[in-house]
């Protein structure tokens, strides 16, 4: 005679689909705005920011952590967005390539860039100006050969890569200027 072969021949109970975790809230300063949002819990702050909020000047590259398009800062300090969970950017402040300008003055950063044609397709761009933002506010960049190691994990497809540099060249030496000429 055949034996049944299922599952609860073999003695496992039945198990149930888990059920989908409970949404959560976050709120985060987003370019000096607070913002409340309900996300899955694996939400990244990436998919936060361009599928939640509607910003979608953060580009999504890899989504793994490997080319610098997500980059923004959070308080303060570069971060890959699509490697950060929103729900760990609770309470914290965000700054996106949105909020870089001041009304209709560019950062420094952005005007250092269209001088000096610093992008073709510009997909990278956001990352590279708010990873250059948080780059400066680091400190740690004397040289170009600093710049270009300290800026590595922010790929350019288009090989700005000269473009680059000298933009972010050109507003170290002033910043460095201006701090030089403090009492
Ligand atoms: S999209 Fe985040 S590092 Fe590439
Ligand atoms: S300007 Fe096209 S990827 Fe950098």
């Amino acid at each position: 005679m055949s034996q049944p072969t299922g599952p609860a021949s073999q003695g496992h109970a039945h198990k149930q689909p888990a059920p989908p975790p409970d949404l959560m809230d976050v709120t985060l300063t987003i370019n000096g705005s607070r913002k409340t949002l309900r996300v899955a819990p694996w939400t990244s702050l990436l998919d936060a920011l361009r599928l939640h909020l509607d910003m979608t000047g953060t580009k999504k590259g890899c989504d793994h952590g490997q080319c610098g398009a997500c980059t923004v800062l959070v308080d303060g300090r570069r971060i890959n967005s699509c490697l950060t969970l929103a729900v760990m950017a609770e309470g914290r402040t965000v700054t996106t390539i949105e909020g870089l300008a001041s009304g209709d003055a560019l950062h420094p950063l952005q005007e250092a860039f269209v001088e000096h044609d610093a992008f073709q397709c510009g997909y990278c761009t956001p990352g590279q100006i708010c990873s250059a933002v948080g780059m400066l506010e680091e400190g740690h960049a004397r040289t170009d050969d600093d710049i270009r190691e300290l800026m590595s994990g922010n790929l350019c497809r288009c090989g700005a890569y000269p473009n680059i540099v000298a933009a972010i060249r050109q507003v170290m030496d002033s910043q460095a200027q201006k701090d030089g000429g403090k009492p």
